[in-house]
């Protein structure tokens, strides 16, 4: 698929931060190859990137953090191992990630913000890229589908389309949240965006429209990224690019993605990822299921036999 269809051929997946929340698993483990099962987080997103038609992804890495781009390259003497074992479920597994996409990676010196991150992707692009999407590894959003979504929006309305999940008001703290007014004719679901509150009180939160970390962006934003200054805690923050975007007039829409979320940045959140995803898998989930209840029952005693 090209990007006449997608809107977008590369997908940019920001992999440079420095995994604090996962401390100390993180010190030599980059978060984004904590696996959620068997597979790590990186490699669910590259595959949502492919199915909504990237064909190339730009992984922003650190110095490092070299094992987050190794698990896209072929593994030949593992492949051929496995294939002299017999062991061809396997071997489809470890060929899925080389096979998804191209990859390509660009380096983040140090961990300067998101934004900055994100800025290092336009040295790779091709002059005819008019938009990019960048995908954060952190954040599970399913089922999949929403980029195709977005990309819609964008060819309909123009401009950059961010992604938004309605979360129960008591927790809006915890995100960042759009101040949003209805688009005269569009679906409920695509909203016009006029700024973005981080982290608010439930008081000031202007919606219970959270950001995830799903975004199609218009090129331009690469100007505005070289016109922000440093916020919190001196990084380049996207999001104050995209306002920038916004208060010069470029149109943003989010879509209010209907599904559920997970977020694999701490550990509370990785867990639940985990277990979600094994109770659905036929090798795990039963015996998973069986135990859980178990452990939450009044008849749990850790002193008893191992079942
Ligand atoms: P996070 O803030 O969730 O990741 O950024 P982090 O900074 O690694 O984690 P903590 O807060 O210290 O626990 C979202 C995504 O943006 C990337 C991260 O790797 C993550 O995938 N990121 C963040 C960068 O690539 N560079 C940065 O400077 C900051």
């Amino acid at each position: 698929m090209t990007d006449k269809t997608s809107g977008f051929r590369t997908a940019v997946v920001p992999a440079a931060g420095l995994g604090t929340r996962f401390l100390p698993a993180t010190k030599t483990v980059p978060k984004e190859l904590l696996p959620v099962v068997d597979t790590p987080g990186i490699e669910l997103v590259a595959a949502e990137a492919a199915e909504s038609g990237a064909d190339r992804l730009v992984i922003v890495t650190s110095p490092g953090k070299d094992g987050v781009v190794a698990h896209f390259v072929e593994d030949l003497v593992l492949e051929s191992t496995l294939a002299e074992r017999g062991k061809f479920a396997l071997l489809e597994k470890v060929r899925k990630a080389p096979g998804l996409l191209d990859v390509t990676s660009v380096v983040q010196e140090e961990p300067l913000g998101l934004g900055h991150a994100v800025a290092q992707a336009e040295s790779v692009l091709d002059a005819d890229e008019e938009a990019i999407a960048v995908l954060l590894p952190d954040d599970l959003v399913l089922p999949c589908g929403v980029l195709d979504a977005m990309s819609r929006v964008r060819a309909e309305l123009g401009g950059s389309v961010l992604c938004a999940i309605d979360v129960p008001k008591e927790q809006v703290s915890a995100y960042g949240v759009f101040d949003v007014e209805a688009v005269e004719g569009a679906d409920a679901d695509v909203l016009r965006v006029r700024g973005m509150v981080e982290k608010p009180a439930l008081a000031d939160a202007p919606s219970t429209l959270a950001a995830a970390g799903r975004y199609l962006l218009d090129r331009a934003v690469f100007d505005a990224l070289r016109r922000i200054t440093p916020g919190a805690g001196g990084e380049l923050q996207l999001t104050d690019a995209i306002a920038l975007l916004i208060a010069e007039g470029h149109p943003v829409h989010v879509v209010v993605h209907r599904g559920s979320r997970h977020d694999l940045g701490n550990p509370g959140g990785y867990l639940r990822a985990a277990v979600d995803f094994a109770l659905e898998r036929e090798e795990y989930g039963p015996q998973l299921r069986e135990w859980l209840e178990f452990r939450l029952s009044e008849n749990w005693d850790p002193t008893a036999p191992a079942r």
